[in-house]
C-alpha cells in the first residue's frame, strides 16, 4: 500500500471563526482529512510578534481549538504550537539557512512593520515579526509536508520555506527536506455583508463578519441587512448580489443558485427572496457547527485531554526530524 502524503496547515488564534474562515480554509481541511494525514496546528508562538495579551492569547488558542473541532477537523488531526517546541528549536537551525535580505522581501513583513510601527506609541517593531517566515518553514519542514493548503497571500512564505530546505540539503549534501508545494484549492473569496468590496473580516468591525456559531436570528438579520445594490448601475452584478450568490453556492444549495440565477438574468430577481434563500442555506450549514460547539464547550476538560494526547503523538514526528537535522548539522543530541 502507498503511504499517504502529508499535509500541513496551521491558523493563528484570533477571536471566532467566520463563514469566511470556513468557507475560504477550514472546509478544506475538513475534507483533505479523507485523503492525506493532515497535520493542523494552532499557531501560537505566530501570534506573538505584534503586542498582545497573554491570558486573551491562551484563551483564545482553545476556543480556536474548539471551533475547529466544531467545523469538522479531527482532534487527532490537531496540535498547539508551543505543546511541540520543537517548531521553535528547527526554527533557530533555520535562521541560519535564511539570508536577512529575502526576510526585508516578504510583502507581509513590510505590511505588518509599518502597521507596527504606526500602532505602537515607541514605534516598536519586534524582530519576530522579521523572523515569523522561518518559524512558519519550520512548522512545515519538521514535519516533513508535502502538500500545504494556502491561500495566495502565503506563496511567498511557502517559496521562502523552499528556499530554506534547498539550502539545507545543499550544505549538508543529503537530499533530507522534501520541497514542499502549495495546494491551492478553488475556494470562494467571501465578502462583507455591509462592504461587499472587502474580504469578510471582524477586523473592520462586527457587522463585517457573520460567525459560523451565531443564533440563526443573528445569521438572518445580518443577511437581511446585507448591501445589495450600491446606486449605480453598470450593467454587471453588484458586488453585495455576487456575494449573496456565492454564498449560496458555497453552501452547496446549487438547485436554488440556478432558479435564482435565471431570475437575475430575466431581471425578475427579488433581492429580498435571495436574501431569505440565502439566510436559510447558512442556518442549515452552521446548524451542526452549533450543536457540537455547545457539546464541545460542556466539555473543555475532555477536549484539552484529547488535544494534549494528540500534540504528543504529533511532537514524536517532530522529534524524529530534529535528531536527524541536529545529527546532519553538527549538533548534539543528549540520547541517541
Ligand atoms: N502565516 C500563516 C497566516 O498568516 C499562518 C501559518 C503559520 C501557516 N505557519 C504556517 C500556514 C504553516 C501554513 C503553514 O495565515
Amino acid at each position: 500500500m502507498e503511504e499517504k502524503k502529508t499535509v500541513l496547515s496551521c491558523i493563528q488564534p484570533t477571536g471566532d471563526m467566520h463563514f469566511g474562515n470556513y468557507f475560504g480554509a477550514v472546509q478544506n481541511w475538513v475534507h483533505l482529512q479523507d485523503t492525506y494525514d493532515c497535520y493542523y496546528g494552532v499557531v501560537d508562538y505566530h501570534a506573538m510578534t505584534m503586542p498582545y495579551n497573554p491570558k486573551k492569547l491562551r484563551s483564545n488558542t482553545w476556543d480556536l481549538i474548539i471551533n475547529l473541532m466544531s467545523a469538522g477537523v479531527d482532534p487527532k488531526n490537531l496540535f498547539i504550537q508551543s505543546m511541540v517546541p520543537e517548531h521553535a528549536e528547527l526554527s533557530w537551525i533555520f535562521n541560519c539557512f535564511c539570508s536577512f535580505g529575502q526576510l526585508t522581501r516578504m510583502t507581509q513583513f513590510k505590511d505588518k512593520s509599518s502597521q507596527s510601527n504606526q500602532s505602537s506609541e515607541d514605534g516598536f517593531i519586534a524582530a519576530g515579526l522579521l523572523t515569523y517566515p522561518i518559524l512558519q518553514a519550520a512548522d512545515i519542514l519538521v514535519y516533513r509536508a508535502d502538500f500545504v493548503p494556502v491561500g495566495k497571500d502565503q506563496e511567498q512564505h511557502l517559496e521562502l520555506s523552499r528556499n530554506i530546505a534547498q539550502r539545507f540539503n545543499n550544505q549538508m549534501g543529503k537530499e533530507y527536506f522534501k520541497l514542499p508545494e502549495c495546494l491551492f484549492t478553488e475556494t470562494p473569496k467571501v465578502m462583507s455583508p455591509a462592504d461587499p468590496t472587502r474580504k469578510m473580516s471582524k477586523s473592520a468591525g462586527e457587522k463585517h463578519a457573520i460567525s459560523i456559531f451565531a443564533d440563526p436570528d443573528r445569521i438572518r438579520k445580518q443577511i437581511k441587512s446585507a448591501v445589495t445594490d450600491t446606486g449605480e448601475s453598470s450593467g454587471e452584478m453588484s458586488p453585495g448580489v455576487a456575494n449573496l450568490f456565492s454564498l449560496l453556492k458555497a453552501s452547496n444549495e446549487m438547485d436554488s443558485y440556478n432558479s435564482l440565477m435565471e431570475d437575475y438574468k430575466k431581471g425578475s430577481l427579488k433581492y429580498s427572496e435571495l436574501k431569505e434563500v440565502v439566510a436559510e442555506a447558512l442556518v442549515k450549514v452552521s446548524d451542526p457547527f452549533r450543536e457540537k460547539r455547545a457539546k464541545l464547550v460542556a466539555n473543555k476538560k475532555d477536549v484539552k485531554y484529547q488535544i494534549k494526547q494528540a500534540s504528543i503523538r504529533i511532537r514524536g514526528r517532530a522529534q524524529e526530524t530534529l535528531r536527524e537535522v541536529k545529527e546532519l548539522a553538527g549538533l548534539l543530541n543528549a540520547k541517541m
